[in-house]
């Protein structure tokens, strides 16, 4: 928390995206018999399934565990989390009359996140627990798609025939996920993070008139509720990282595709960093690994603030025991 608000840590503290899941043994084994979304309204279950990755690996936060999609299900959107693909959608997103179909969120909806956060916050003892939720864009380009897409073609069409309508929808989407990182934040949550993950695809002058206010707006109303630090990432964002950070974030995710420092030069003042381990080094022999997380801590020294973290999530098939050495050489090197 010091080092996302840019005061001095003798260490950068770490903590993995997607550490909770599919790496680890132990939630496969919780997870058996159970869909992604009955895990997900269940509190006892996000809670071990939240604590697992902190337990095994002594990670300095935790990651609240739901998905991207959890508030859109709640306010009705027929989605089903696909295993191996990702977010399906019955009926993607058309034109205006489907807006409808989008309505907002009422903390209400989501009871079962607010009781998790609970019980999480509380068996966590000292380590935070960080919230989150989609942004915008991600959000719309699941919704527009219908699922995952490489090329976002349908989202970028949508954007440029009918600005109106995008922006309607975006502004829909920021309320979602405004209210979903408030609910967390409200719950205990210590920091929040708006995963904009499929951003990286637009080019600046595109987010900055069609993405980024509605970015904001979502942040904005975590601010005007709590103080909690506020994260943002995206993947391939080095174009758009200023951006992103004038959105309204304390901390910019930098993705492993851009130096730290470059990151903190195009950021400017005001901005702690985190990331920006690649994911797939995590597979490389161990002396490779081993001289990157150094290089990556000693530029991170040379930050206003670093929380050491993945340039994206953990991928299924990693090796549990690295994830931990990584953590245990982190915690060495400020010894
Ligand atoms: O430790 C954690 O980070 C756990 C919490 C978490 C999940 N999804 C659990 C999950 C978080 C933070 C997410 C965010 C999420 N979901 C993002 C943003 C982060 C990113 O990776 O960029 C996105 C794009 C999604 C959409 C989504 N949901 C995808 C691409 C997938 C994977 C599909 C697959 O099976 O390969 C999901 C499903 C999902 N979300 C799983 C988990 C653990 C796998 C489902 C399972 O375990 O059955």
């Amino acid at each position: 928390m010091r080092a996302a608000r840019r005061r001095p840590v003798p260490r950068p503290p770490v903590w993995f995206m997607r550490q909770a899941g599919r790496s680890l043994p132990e939630y496969r084994a919780v997870r058996e018999g159970t869909t992604m979304f009955e895990a997900c309204r269940n509190p006892d279950l996000t809670t071990e399934i939240t604590l697992q990755p902190v337990r095994r690996h002594h990670v300095d936060a935790a990651i609240f565990f739901s998905d991207i999609v959890v508030p859109l299900a709640a306010v009705g959107v027929d989605v089903d989390l696909v295993a191996g693909v990702g977010p399906v959608m019955a009926e993607p997103f058309r034109g205006r009359a489907d807006l409808d179909r989008v309505p907002e969120l009422d903390p209400e909806m989501v009871p079962y996140v607010t009781q998790a956060v609970r019980q999480t916050v509380a068996a966590l003892g000292e380590t935070p627990l960080i919230g989150f939720a989609g942004a915008p864009f991600t959000l719309a380009s699941y919704l527009v798609e219908g699922g995952p897409s490489k090329n976002h073609e349908r989202t970028k069409a949508l954007m440029h025939a009918d600005p109106r309508l995008w922006h309607d929808l975006c502004a829909r989407l920021a309320q979602i996920s405004g209210t979903f990182l408030r609910v967390q934040a409200e719950a205990g949550a210590s920091a929040i993070q708006l995963f904009d993950s499929w951003v990286g695809a637009l080019p600046r002058r595109t987010y900055e008139a069609q993405v980024q206010e509605h970015s904001a707006a979502a942040l904005h109303m975590v601010a005007e509720a709590t103080d909690v630090p506020r994260i943002h990432f995206g993947v391939g964002t080095g174009e758009l990282l200023p951006a992103m950070g004038a959105a309204g974030a304390d901390v910019v995710g930098v993705d492993y595709r851009v130096n730290l420092l470059d990151a903190v030069e195009r950021l400017g003042p005001g901005y702690a960093v985190q990331g920006n381990l690649d994911p797939a080094l995590l597979f490389a022999p161990w002396e490779a690994l081993e001289a990157e997380v150094r290089r990556i801590v000693d530029e991170g020294r040379q930050a206003p603030g670093h929380i050491f973290n993945l340039g994206h999530g953990v991928l299924p098939s990693t090796d549990p025991t690295v994830i931990t050495r990584v953590v245990e050489l982190v915690h060495e090197l400020g010894r």
